[in-house]
């Protein structure tokens, strides 16, 4: 697979034309594009040069299908992930879904990322398997796919953010373990006090920090 490394942005009011040029559907990317400006979303698209090669839209609003709401909540939702058919397998799709989740992350509070995908999409489903989405445990659930509004019936795969977040507890742990140590350190290397000459039995830094 030859790798094509695009730009990825937040689409401008003044580049909506070239999108629905590429990918059509301007009903849809009108509305997409209106939700980015009141800060329900944001419209991604990668720019190869001049060229727009891949299009997503990152979906911040509460999840329109009822069993996604129920079992995940406010989940941000990936959608309408497409790569022109000639630039497909190039790491598009990849870097795409990457520019969505360093939005997240810089947004803060988001635990997850969410996404439907047709049960019959299987290039689809094995690229998400391979950038660590899981098939969440409910079962299948019918989406009205936007543009067609025609009901599908999709898995639902989820991804965790967390892993960033996790290593912090981890650092600070490593810091304060450091802490007890150096107090061990110091307890043990200490010169002899008046307390250790007064019991020359008890050896040195035996109180070991709590
Ligand atoms: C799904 C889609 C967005 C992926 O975009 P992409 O730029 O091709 O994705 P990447 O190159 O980043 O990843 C490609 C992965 O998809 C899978 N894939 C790509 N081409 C494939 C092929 N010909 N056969 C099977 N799997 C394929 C592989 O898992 C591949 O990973 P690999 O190249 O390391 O083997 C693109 O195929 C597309 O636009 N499809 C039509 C719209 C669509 O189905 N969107 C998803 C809606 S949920």
């Amino acid at each position: 697979m030859m790798q094509l490394d695009v730009r990825v942005r937040r689409i401008k009011r003044r580049n909506i034309k070239k999108l629905v040029k590429a990918f059509g559907e301007e009903r849809l990317l009108r509305d997409r594009l209106g939700r980015q400006q009141n800060d329900k979303g944001v419209l991604f698209a990668a720019w190869l040069g001049r060229e727009v090669v891949g299009m997503m839209y990152l979906w911040l609003e509460q999840a329109e299908e009822k069993a996604i709401f129920d079992n995940l909540g406010n989940v941000p939702l990936l959608m309408q992930l497409e790569v022109l058919p000639d630039k497909r397998s190039c790491g598009i799709g990849r870097q795409l879904i990457a520019a969505a989740e360093d939005e997240l992350r810089s947004r803060g509070n988001h635990k997850q990322v969410a996404l439907a995908v047709r049960t019959d999409n299987k290039r689809a489903i094995r690229m998400y398997e391979q950038i660590d989405f899981a098939h969440w445990k409910h079962g299948i659930v019918v989406c009205n796919a936007h543009g067609t509004y025609e009901p599908e019936e999709c898995f639902v795969m989820v991804k965790d953010l967390t892993p960033d977040m996790v290593e912090k507890p981890r650092q600070v742990l490593e810091e304060s373990d450091q802490r007890a140590s150096s107090v061990w350190a110091a307890l043990t290397l200490r010169k002899p006090g008046r307390d250790d000459v007064n019991d020359q039995r008890e050896p040195v830094g035996a109180a070991r920090p709590n």
